[in-house]
């Protein structure tokens, strides 16, 4: 039996003529059987012009869609050569599936020319220059409409760029953007295409599944669960800082003039670099929106991003036109706290980058950089993670709302897959360390909740002095 389309996104997928389409969100909504049926009804109606390329960022998550590949172009004569790791149709056509971990892998494609191109879990994919590479290799000889097809769930690395570049676009809203070829400069204009994905969309599964939801249910936490069988892209899953909410969101208020500040930077040039402007709340205060900063919280008031036009990309200014820059946004304001990234204190011949903005009137110290605490000890990620929370009076960092480039890359930030301690530093970290830089000049410790406080602290919290101070026979108070 050959395979047809489910009515709904999965035909509107298999027979879109946008060049650029992403099919995104709840699992099981029948995303990789799009992909695979699309290249099924391609060879069929292309023949030996219909070259198909189908890459993952792993190669071990490729074994299942091969098993159901085989499943699927059956019906075209299609065989699986494992050597080759391609199917060969008997009219010519040819699919190749083939991994991607960087963008070293996908320089190998240049100059390949392919009629299809899919991309499984684009949002395992930290940064979209790999996946750019590839769609410079689609082009035809035979003159056939060729295509760029992705499929990928909420959450992963690549969740923010995802997010920010299709999803957002709003659902089947055909958009043209100029698109850059990495491998030769040229720019073309593109159309680009979102699908939601959701699991009422595959009744097929639902029918010959019927207890997929319910374990779906039992495997995560309620807002994972709802992104997997919703598509909900604004749930985050597995994110570093779970804590976070709008509470660390506020409106902008002027600062008082006798609040610390504290000026923050990570370097960056090829790559973004961050400056922050924090403020040290001097007493509890209460805001506009009825949250309470408590005396210590940090307030982002204001912050320079300096990324590229695309993610993860720097501005690759010097460090006189950043000090430069800096100088402008404080307009005679004083940081008497000002750390920097210790990286830019090495000396490489010259001077380090941190001694030429020294000379531009922009003074750092090295700021503590320990990202996560041995046995026990709080310190960087600890610290940011612990202020996100605040305690029961209030959270002890907040942002204006107004600093929209921390808002869109910290709350999203991921656990590293395989140091679960410490995100995933190959996506957008850099407001993220800038931020530790700043919580670490500061140490914040939490109040203990009673229930563990020790008998010592208990005591001080009680009567307000320790249990052990000179004079005082404690067992007669
Ligand atoms: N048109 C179809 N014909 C037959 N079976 C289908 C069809 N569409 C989906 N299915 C079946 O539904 C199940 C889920 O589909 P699929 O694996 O494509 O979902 P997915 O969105 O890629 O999921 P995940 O997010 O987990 O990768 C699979 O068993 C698949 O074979
Ligand atoms: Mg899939």
């Amino acid at each position: 039996m050959s395979w047809a389309p489910q009515p709904g996104p999965q035909a509107s997928f298999v027979t879109s003529r946008v060049f650029e389409v992403v099919y995104g969100g709840a699992r099981g909504g029948g995303k990789t059987d799009a992909a695979l049926g699309d290249f099924h009804l391609h060879a069929a109606t292309h023949g030996a012009a219909a070259r198909g390329l189908l890459v993952r960022r792993q190669r071990v998550a490729l074994e299942p869609t091969i098993s159901r590949a085989r499943q699927i172009f059956a019906a075209g004569g299609a065989v699986w050569i494992q050597g080759k790791s391609r199917f060969e149709w008997p009219n010519g056509a040819v699919l190749y599936f083939r991994y991607l971990d960087n963008d070293a892998d996908a320089d190998l494609y240049q100059g390949h020319d392919y009629s299809r191109v899919y991309v499984e879990e684009l949002t395992q994919f930290p940064n979209p220059g790999p996946v750019d590479k590839l769609k410079a290799t689609l082009r035809s000889a035979a003159g056939i409409h060729c295509g760029f097809r992705a499929t990928c769930n909420p959450g992963g690395p690549g969740h923010n760029w995802v997010k920010a570049r299709y999803v957002d676009l709003g659902p089947r809203n055909i958009v043209s953007e100029p698109f850059r070829n990495p491998f030769d400069g040229s720019v073309a204009v593109l159309k680009r295409l979102f699908i939601p994905a959701k699991l009422a969309d595959n009744p097929r599964l639902m029918r010959s599944d019927p207890g997929y939801i319910p374990r779906l249910q039992q495997s995560g936490s309620a807002e994972l669960v709802r992104a997997w069988l919703e598509g909900d892209w604004n749930v985050i899953q597995g994110a570093f800082f779970d804590k976070w909410s709008n509470r660390n969101i506020v409106a902008p208020f002027a600062i008082p003039r006798e609040w610390t500040r504290i000026r923050a930077f990570d370097w960056g040039y090829a790559a973004p670099f961050s400056v922050g402007w924090w403020a040290v709340c001097a007493d509890d205060r209460r805001l506009p929106g009825g949250v309470v900063l408590p005396r210590g919280a940090l307030v982002r008031y204001r912050e320079w991003y300096g990324c590229g036009g695309r993610p993860g990309e720097g501005l690759r200014m010097e460090a006189e036109a950043v000090a430069k820059g800096i100088l402008e946004r404080e307009n005679g304001e004083k940081s008497p706290v000002s750390v920097a990234d210790p990286s830019i204190f090495s000396e490489d011949g010259g001077p380090s980058i941190g001694e030429r903005m020294r000379r531009c009137g922009v003074r750092f110290r090295p700021a503590d950089n320990t990202r996560v605490g041995k046995a026990g000890a709080m310190s960087g990620w600890d610290q940011m993670r612990a202020r996100i929370a605040g305690d029961e009076t209030g959270p002890m960092l907040v942002v204006f709302d107004t600093c929209r480039d921390f808002i869109r890359t910290v709350p999203v930030l991921q656990h590293d897959r395989m140091r679960m301690e410490d995100l995933d530093t190959t996506a957008e970290d850099h407001i993220a360390d800038e931020t530790r830089y700043a919580c670490l000049t500061r140490v914040f410790a939490p109040r203990p909740t009673v229930a563990t406080l020790t008998a010592n602290q208990l005591w001080e919290r009680e009567w307000g002095r320790s249990r052990h101070d000179d004079g005082l026979n404690w067992k007669t108070l």
